[in-house]
């Protein structure tokens, strides 16, 4: 499908300038290649680094953990950092388990297997950033668990969020209907909400930082 958020060519030449990653995230990102696992993309990983690199985020709570690679990305920047993050599906989650053991960080990193909407029911304490990267035509579901978890002045990273670009379209390809309006509205919802100061930056495959104000 085509990329309408940046050109191709701009893309592949910041891609080009990022620094490669070697050892265990380099493994993962070949084994995601084929068959495809989606994980963070190379500008969005660069970027949250230099953004975690001001906010220090002591707890992060990651939704959608896939292969473990985000979240073994994000506990190696920095040794203060706890992630909690959900995983639904049980092959995904096995093989997360297995690459946390393999990174050296499982001690800082919590695996939590079941569906997002019922797991975060349970959960408690404040965390200092969240990290929503599941299914995104559930991201508004998720969104007043989220928000009663995250502390105020932590920030919500909302990752796909114009889903190639398809949000923006007046007339979304027909299997992307329900998913561009799913988003739409959870954009719309999180750029109004008085809670939060929301930017949605076009990067990747378009990114929300969101505020909690309140
Ligand atoms: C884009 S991948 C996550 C990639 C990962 N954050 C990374 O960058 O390495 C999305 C993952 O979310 C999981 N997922 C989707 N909906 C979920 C839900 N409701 N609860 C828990 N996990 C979910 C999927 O099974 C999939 O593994």
């Amino acid at each position: 499908m085509e990329d309408k958020i940046v050109y191709p060519s701009v893309n592949d030449f910041l891609r080009n300038q990022l620094p490669k990653h070697s050892g265990l995230l380099y493994e993962l990102e070949e084994y995601a290649k084929e068959p495809y696992i989606p994980i963070i993309q190379p500008e969005v990983a660069q970027f949250l680094k230099v953004f975690f690199g001001y906010s220090r985020p002591k707890k992060i709570l990651e939704i959608g953990t896939a292969i473990g690679y985000s979240a073994i990305f994000f506990a190696g920047l920095d040794e203060n950092t706890e992630i909690v993050t959900i995983e639904r599906n049980p092959d995904m989650a096995k093989l997360a388990k297995d690459n946390f053991k393999k990174s050296g960080l499982e001690n800082r990193i919590t695996l939590i297997e079941g569906d997002a909407a019922q797991v975060l029911e349970t959960l408690e304490g404040e965390f200092d950033t969240v990290f929503l990267d599941a299914a995104k035509g559930q991201y508004m579901k998720f969104l007043p668990n989220i928000l009663r978890l995250l502390k105020i002045g932590g920030t919500l990273i909302t990752d796909n969020i114009l889903y190639r670009g398809i949000v923006a379209d007046e007339n979304p390809p027909k299997k992307h209907i329900t998913i561009a309006r799913n988003l739409r509205g959870y954009i719309i919802e999180i750029t109004h909400n008085e809670r939060l100061e929301t930017s949605v930056i076009p990067l990747g495959d378009g990114v929300g930082i969101s505020k909690k104000l309140k």
